[in-house]
């Protein structure tokens, strides 16, 4: 008989519908019961989510109930103590990004899971969309020869009502940052992940709109791992937020992309042709109807339990992009270039 694997939310606010919902398009997830610190959250979101049972409180949820899974969605900051409480109780956990903000919390939450055996999953969907993984296997494969410039424009936009919209918004403690933490932290992935990693940062940050604690606007020249050097632009601050845009060129080709959608694909001899993307949402990992990317990252999670494997994106692998965003503040604060793999708290 196929193996279902029982899934938890902690925080029921903006994100936990795409867990809720992804949980339900999964083939071997379900979900079986949410928390929330506020009552009212846990019993509505529980209410709209198959009348599942409702918690004010993880470690009372995880001790009563019976639970492979629990998805992380409390604010940034908090990440560690939820997963480390998951770990305790030896439950797997799904966390979203950024992995927490700083080394030593990341460092802990790996730990911890090492430590009882349970996997640590990370959320980052947009790895799962087919433009990323297209592009991804042409670089693996050298078309792109050897590559020189890649560079990523992550334009948001979020107002003040947004950084009002809770408390733990826009704050160093919790939120871990701005523009680039929150918003930017999925392509800073995108680009560490394509250029197999960032080697230094050398970074401008400014708070220009917004009053928050944190950057709003940044520009950052980076040189990558594989010897290609680029740039990155952050923002929440320019009206209405423009599409992710990364460009990577090299000796043989160049490929401009952004949100599941391929702009330009140009390889000598046109090799390898330019891949067909038909749904917005077109994850490669998805076999099976109405996917969502956060739905691929719930069914892989739930597929490396059933078969012993590890999660398509590991705790250890997801500390790397919150490392080269705080690499980033350290240099945009001491005004120099920041070697990331010395980065330490
Ligand atoms: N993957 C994505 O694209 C994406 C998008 C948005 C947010 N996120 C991430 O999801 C996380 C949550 O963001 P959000 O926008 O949903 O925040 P939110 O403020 O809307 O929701 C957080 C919820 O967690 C609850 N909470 C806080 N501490 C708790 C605790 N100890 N136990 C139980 N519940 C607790 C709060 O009451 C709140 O309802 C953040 O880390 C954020 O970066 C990811």
């Amino acid at each position: 008989m196929e193996r279902t694997v029982n899934y938890a939310i902690v925080g029921c606010g903006r994100i936990a519908p795409f867990h809720a919902d992804g949980i339900a398009m999964a083939p071997s997830a379900r979900l079986v019961a949410v928390c929330d610190i506020v009552e009212e959250k846990a019993r509505d979101f529980a209410a709209s989510h198959g009348n599942v049972k409702y918690y004010t409180d993880a470690e009372e949820m995880f001790r009563n109930e019976s639970i492979d899974v629990c998805s992380v969605c409390v604010p940034s900051g908090n990440h560690h103590e939820i997963v480390i409480l998951a770990a305790k109780y030896g439950i797997n956990v799904l966390c979203e990004k950024p992995l927490d903000v700083n080394l030593t919390n990341m460092q802990a939450m790996v730990d911890a899971c090492n430590a009882s055996g349970v996997r640590l999953g990370a959320i980052f969907q947009r790895r799962t969309y087919q433009a990323a993984q297209e592009v991804k296997k042409a670089i693996d494969s050298g078309a792109f020869g050897k590559i020189t410039l890649a560079s990523a424009s992550l334009l948001f936009y979020r107002d003040q009502e947004y950084y009002d919209s809770g408390d733990w918004r826009g704050t160093w403690e919790l939120d871990g940052g701005g523009a680039l933490m929150n918003q930017g932290v999925h392509g800073i992935d995108m680009i560490a992940w394509l250029m197999g990693g960032v080697e230094s940062v050398n970074a401008d940050c400014q708070r220009l709109v917004w009053d928050t604690q944190v950057e709003d606007t940044a520009v950052i020249r980076v040189r990558y791992k594989n010897g290609a050097i680029g740039t990155i632009e952050g923002t929440t601050s320019v009206y209405p937020g423009l599409e992710t845009i990364f460009r990577i060129g090299g000796e043989k080709g160049s490929v401009i992309f952004g949100d599941n959608k391929i702009y330009k694909w140009i390889f000598k001899d046109n090799t390898p042709p330019c891949p067909v993307i038909e749904d917005e949402y077109a994850g490669t990992n998805c076999s099976y109807d109405n996917c969502t990317p956060h739905a691929v990252q719930i069914e892989d999670m739930a597929q490396a339990i059933i078969n012993g494997t590890k999660p398509m994106l590991t705790g250890e692998e997801a500390i790397q992009s919150v490392k080269v965003i705080l690499s980033i503040y350290r240099s945009a604060r001491e005004s120099k270039e920041i070697k990331v793999d010395n980065y330490n708290d």
